[in-house]
């Protein structure tokens, strides 16, 4: 089916106009300060559903629900947990809104088709106005995941939105370049505990910080799969975030990760790079050595769309250090674009 897609600007008239669309049922893309993402009604079987039609996304693969007010956690989460009930009002005064997603155990309000099928609920209440005010006229809490075909890199500019999208979904709010670039991170907690599900530009060390402001020690860890691309194994791991398990964020031709010292892996792109083309390949290069990690979360994504764009079907990629927080939020990003594929300089 072809929709005539609707593009609405950031004015205050036309937020209206969205969260209207949205409370009806339709689908409609708006920039969060994340990542753009596709928003449907949570609470609504049929409204989810054509999400996951227009992105393509497998069913197991669970949304994150949006709100605009704190209020609205408690109708859509059951915590029985009086000690997870301290973590996550620490953690949410601390990091809401911002680009930080809860996983908890979901009310029955919430439909199975919006968690994938899974008895907890990914929340996150996003920093961007816009996505707020959206969230805020339709009077509903709002399922997004990101706003490109299941598989692509994600969107972190409305035209991103528009190549992948357009006819697809109803309307697509026409908002600025968003300042993150990565994805929300999304932690688990449970029994006490807090497992990073995925990380993202809010770190492992930035939560243990807040939470040992307030005499607590929470062990806090990472779940499987964080740095590997699993999509292709049958090794039965099952990560606890189902979304990890698929090929994501991939351009279309063929990315190669190098790894190493800085100046080695110079050494080696400009090497593969001379062969590859000695051999007809259309050779792409991105060369993140010595660039700010923040910067670079804002880059990645927006820079394999335009390998796409230039059609490179060989894509070399220097890689960042993964042993900060920010860096191992980029290497998950990109070990799964290359599909695992890395090689040492
Ligand atoms: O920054 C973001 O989080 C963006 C913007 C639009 O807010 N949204 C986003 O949604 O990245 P999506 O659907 O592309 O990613 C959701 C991730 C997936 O990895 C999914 O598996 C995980 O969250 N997730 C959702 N619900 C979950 C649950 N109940 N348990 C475990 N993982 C869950
Ligand atoms: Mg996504």
């Amino acid at each position: 089916m072809v929709l005539t897609t609707k593009y609405l600007t950031t004015n205050d008239e036309d937020l209206v106009v969205a969260g209207e669309m949205l409370s009806n049922g339709q689908i409609v893309a708006f920039p969060t300060e994340t990542v753009y993402g596709l928003g449907a009604n949570a609470l609504s079987s049929n409204a989810v559903e054509k999400i996951f039609v227009a992105k393509g996304r497998p069913s197991d693969n669970p949304l994150i629900v949006h709100i605009a007010d704190i209020e609205e956690l408690t109708k859509i989460t059951n915590m029985q947990d009086s000690e997870d009930e301290k973590i996550v009002k620490e953690i949410t005064n601390k990091f809401w809104p911002g680009p930080l997603t809860l996983v908890l155990p979901k009310r029955d309000i919430v439909p199975s088709i919006t968690t994938g099928g899974l008895d907890t609920v990914a929340v996150r209440m996003p920093k961007s106005k816009v996505a707020l005010d959206i969230i805020k006229n339709s009077k509903v809490p709002i399922s997004a995941p990101s706003a490109n075909l299941s598989g692509r890199p994600s969107p972190t500019l409305w035209k991103h939105v528009k190549e992948d999208m357009n006819g697809r979904i109803d309307g697509i709010v026409q908002g600025e370049p968003c300042d993150v670039g990565i994805e929300s991170t999304v932690i688990e907690v449970k029994n006490g505990q807090i497992t990073i599900l995925r990380p993202g530009i809010i770190t492992a060390e930035d939560i243990g910080e807040v939470l040992s402001k307030n005499n607590k020690t929470v062990q806090i860890k990472y779940d499987k799969g964080i740095l590997r691309d699993i999509s292709k194994n049958d090794s039965g791991e099952k990560p606890k975030s189902p979304g990890m398990k698929y090929k994501h964020y991939a351009p279309k031709g063929k990315m190669i990760i190098v790894k190493g010292e800085t100046e080695k892996v110079e050494e080696k792109i400009k090497g593969l790079q001379k062969e590859y083309e000695a051999k007809g390949e259309n050779v792409g290069v991105l060369n993140f050595s010595n660039i700010d990690e923040k910067k670079v979360a804002t880059l990645v994504f927006k820079e394999l769309r335009r390998m796409d764009e230039e059609e490179k079907n060989i894509i070399l990629v220097s890689s960042v250090d993964e042993n900060t927080g920010i860096g191992m939020a980029i290497m998950n990003r990109m070990i799964k674009a290359a599909g695992g594929n890395i090689i040492n300089a």
